[in-house]
């Protein structure tokens, strides 16, 4: 359950907060986080789990948190550590490892999962943005934009990535929604979910052995099958979860979160509608200001460390706050203005560090093309119904709208 965020400007030492905290619209996160990084930067919570963390919240301590190696993500994995939601993270995925185990990992997959790789998608993410607009606009107006483009776009695109078949993507869709769950599940469904995609992506390995493809689940068999021992079969299985995993819940959401505030920005809007050209810069200042997810994923402190004065000891969780830290007016000049215009823009949705994520540019691709198709296609866009009435599921990792009227 998320809990109110009660006087935080009075947060007394020692006074440790629920968390999540309520968020205070569809779009805009807890309005307290100014008065956190200024007051109380490095605050203890209570995680859903009932663990207790850190929630670190400056710009400066996040990139810390996030790219100094004293703040382990394989730790997380002890059976005894605090935990953000009610089941166990086990899996010895990408995001789950520390170097040097990651660094060999990470450097496999790279060599595969390339910026070419990208750029060939490209004319495919078009083609499917493209006639899932066509559907939409045959429905007539209004329409649900979450499963007309939203939803379908980033899944299609992470099957045709993985070369996994669409017609399976209801069945790991719900599992995958089952593994970001902090708190709207029970732990043994949580878990279930998670060996269901074991189960499946086994499988799929199995087929791409049997029959391989040119997709990146095959060129990984293949690193797998003729670089023996540099990438075992439970590392293979558990880097098709994380892509399939983080490959499209995320995106879904930012896709929805981008057009939900441009459409309740009128100038902003008018500006990008204006000048096409700008969809770039708008794609990345709409990560900054409204990201799919509040927090990066928790570490664990391996020594006692220093941040912003307050000494963490070793063993304790920290959560590292991304859309603070995207809103931290000492790193970006009116932080709390949506400014599609913005020219430098270190945000720090995509993470930082050795676990920058690794489908930013395969996200910035479906995020441009989708939001600047939709723009083009539809000029007079406007929600159909009032902002206080869209759904927002809470007690999960990733957060926006499950349905969003339009009308043209
Ligand atoms: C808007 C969309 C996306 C956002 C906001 C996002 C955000 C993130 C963040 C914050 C991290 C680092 C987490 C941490 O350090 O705790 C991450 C890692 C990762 N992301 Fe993404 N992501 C998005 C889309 C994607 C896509 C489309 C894919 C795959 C096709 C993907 C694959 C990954 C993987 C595999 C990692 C782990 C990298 C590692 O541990 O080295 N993400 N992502």
């Amino acid at each position: 359950m998320t809990e109110q965020l009660e006087k935080p400007a009075q947060a007394e030492s020692g006074e440790v907060l629920g968390y999540p905290f309520a968020r205070a619209s569809a779009l805009e996160p807890c309005p307290h986080y100014a008065r956190l990084r200024a007051e109380s930067p490095v605050q203890r919570v209570r995680m859903p789990s009932g663990d207790p963390a850190y929630l670190v919240t400056t710009y400066e301590d996040v990139r810390t948190v996030l790219s100094d190696a004293r703040f382990s993500r394989a730790a997380t994995t002890n059976p005894d550590a605090p935990r953000m939601g009610k089941a166990t993270q086990n899996f010895r995925s990408l995001l789950n490892m520390d170097a040097p185990e990651h660094t060999r990992v990470r450097k496999l997959v790279s060599r595969e999962f390339t910026v070419r790789r990208v750029n060939d998608l490209r004319p495919r993410i078009q083609a499917h943005t493209d006639a899932f607009l066509d559907a939409m606009e045959a429905s007539g107006s209004p329409a649900d934009l979450i499963p007309a483009l939203a939803f379908p776009l980033p899944v299609t695109m992470i099957c045709e990535l993985l070369g996994v078949p669409f017609e399976d993507r209801e069945k790991f869709g719900a599992w995958s929604a089952a593994f970001l769950a902090t708190a709207s599940l029970p732990a043994e469904e949580v878990l279930a979910a998670q060996v269901a995609l074991r189960d499946y992506l086994a499988e799929q390995v199995a087929r791409k052995r049997a029959h391989p493809g040119t997709d990146l689940l095959s060129a990984l068999v293949s690193i797998h099958d003729t670089d023996e021992g540099r990438l075992d079969e439970q590392e293979l299985i558990f880097l098709g979860i994380s892509l399939l995993v983080a490959g499209h819940e995320t995106t879904v959401n930012q896709i929805g979160n981008s057009v939900l505030a441009l459409l309740t920005h009128p100038e902003e809007l008018a500006a990008v509608r204006e000048d096409p050209e700008r969809i770039g810069r708008a794609t990345e200042e709409l990560l900054r200001m409204y990201p799919p997810g509040d927090e990066a994923l928790l570490r664990i402190a391996l020594e006692d460390v220093e941040l912003s004065g307050t000494v963490v000891p070793a063993g304790s969780a920290v959560l590292p706050s991304l859309g603070s830290a995207n809103r931290d007016a000492c790193q970006f000049a009116g932080a709390d203005t949506l400014d599609i215009g913005r020219e430098v823009n270190p945000h720090l949705t995509f993470g930082q560090g050795t676990h920058y994520c690794l489908g930013s540019g395969l996200a910035r691709a479906e995020l441009q093309i989708a939001v600047g198709t939709l723009l083009r296609r539809f000029p007079t866009l406007r929600l159909a119904v009032d902002v206080s009435e869209l759904p927002r599921p809470e007690g999960r990792l990733v957060h926006g709208v499950s349905s969003l009227p339009v009308a043209w």
